[in-house]
């Protein structure tokens, strides 16, 4: 099944983001960011295994008031290889058609399954841009 996060989850999910090499904080990805991404109209869809409520995967789809990004992709490595991908990618892409938003991502050129995955669902390849960043501003 898939849900919204509630702040219960944070715990779980922080551990499944180290889990898949997905978080840390160097990242700066705490409760309070993950929880203003939402005010400000993002989603995190959080997948759960019905029978004994384990978070299995996570989508985190921030909004800047102009596209939606797609952060956080993963399934827990126990539940890998089951295709269970496909319904996030499809929950995260629902939420961008209902939004009538462009959604994008970033990911890592080796990372195969992830990138197979995403031009699945429809995600373009925009050109060979470098991304940086500022970590402490
Ligand atoms: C990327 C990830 C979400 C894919 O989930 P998964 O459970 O491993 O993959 P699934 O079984 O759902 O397969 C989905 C698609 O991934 C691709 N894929 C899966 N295994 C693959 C492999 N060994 N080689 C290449 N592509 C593969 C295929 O396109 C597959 O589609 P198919 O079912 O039509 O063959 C998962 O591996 C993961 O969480 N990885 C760690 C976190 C991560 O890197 N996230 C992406 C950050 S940008």
């Amino acid at each position: 099944m898939i849900r919204d996060y509630s702040p219960e989850d944070y715990p779980r999910i922080i551990e499944l983001w180290k889990l898949t090499g997905m978080g840390d904080e160097q990242r700066g990805d705490d409760q309070q960011v993950i929880e203003r991404s939402l005010e400000l109209g993002g989603r995190l869809l959080v997948m759960i295994r019905q029978s004994g409520n384990e978070i299995i995967g996570t989508s985190w789809i921030t909004f800047d008031g102009r596209r939606l990004h797609l952060h956080h992709f993963g399934i827990h490595p126990d539940y890998q290889g089951q295709g269970l991908s496909h319904r996030l990618a499809e929950a995260s892409i629902a939420f961008a058609r209902e939004k009538k938003t462009q959604i994008k991502l970033e990911v890592h050129r080796n990372n195969r399954k992830a990138v197979s995955l995403y031009k699945k669902h429809g995600f373009k390849y925009l050109g060979d841009y470098n991304v940086y960043i500022i970590r402490d501003p």
